[in-house]
């Protein structure tokens, strides 16, 4: 069982790091560029809090930089993927001062315990083979009070709109991915992951067991989208 799960982390490692290129292109032209403001969304819920903070599975840095627009501070990104932190670094912002980059595994985290004031993790619990472990760790480095913000994809509760969802994950998506990064079968991973990832009710089951407190649950766009924000 562990040996399947560091398998399957290097699986998605190694998909990762060669997508790196057209990561961001392809997240805007599937989503018809909705991911900006999912990301924003998230981003909102830093403007109050004191750093450091903590983005896990970073990739290159995309809600990094969305929550560092808010607030200027100290901020650990942390991903499996070296590509992905190094194809990070060579975007031109001026909010690459305010990143730590970490090449890490999020369900072992390199931390102290209460560290963080606020934790983020978008598209990234869906790829953790131990969600409960993952989550116990997000929990030992917040801070007393600390806010959890997860994003992850969820499926329509509308069977109309999740028939076409359906059509859209099979074909649209590992066309779209495999057109513009040459690796369909990373694309056609992602559209397994999307359906077999739980519903909502099950994610917040996960997280109160582990502790934490639900401030809010908000689905986006016909639900394919859910943002959960929790507390320490
Ligand atoms: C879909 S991307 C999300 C990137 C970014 N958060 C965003 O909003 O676009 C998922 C990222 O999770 C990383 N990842 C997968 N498994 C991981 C693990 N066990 N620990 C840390 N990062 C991981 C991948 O390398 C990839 O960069």
């Amino acid at each position: 069982m562990k040996l399947q799960k560091e398998e399957h982390k290097s699986f998605v490692q190694r998909k990762f790091d060669r997508i790196v290129k057209r990561y961001d292109l392809v997240n805007a032209l599937a989503s018809f560029f909705q991911d900006r403001l999912w990301r924003k969304k998230v981003a909102s819920f830093f403007k109050n809090l004191d750093g450091p903070f903590l983005d896990l599975c970073s990739g290159p840095y995309t809600l990094s930089f969305e929550i560092l627009k808010n607030k200027r501070e100290k901020l650990f990104a942390l991903d499996l993927s070296l590509e992905m932190l190094l194809y990070g670094r060579t975007k031109k912002s001026p909010l690459l001062k305010f990143i730590y980059p970490l090449r890490g595994d999020a369900e072992r985290l390199p931390f102290k315990d209460n560290v963080f004031s606020g934790l983020s993790i978008a598209f990234g619990l869906r790829n953790l083979p131990d969600r409960e472990m993952a989550v116990s760790e997000f929990y030992r480095v917040l801070k007393k009070g600390g806010l959890l913000v997860i994003l992850e994809f969820s499926m329509p509760k509308n069977y109309i709109i999740k028939g076409f969802y359906l059509i859209y994950l099979k074909y649209y998506i590992p066309f779209l991915g495999g057109l513009l990064t040459g690796d369909k079968e990373a694309y056609k991973y992602l559209s397994q992951s999307i359906q077999k990832f739980p519903p909502p009710e099950e994610i917040h089951q996960l997280l109160i067991q582990r502790g934490f407190k639900k401030l809010e649950i908000r689905s986006f766009t016909f639900g394919v989208v859910t943002l959960y924000i929790y507390q320490k």
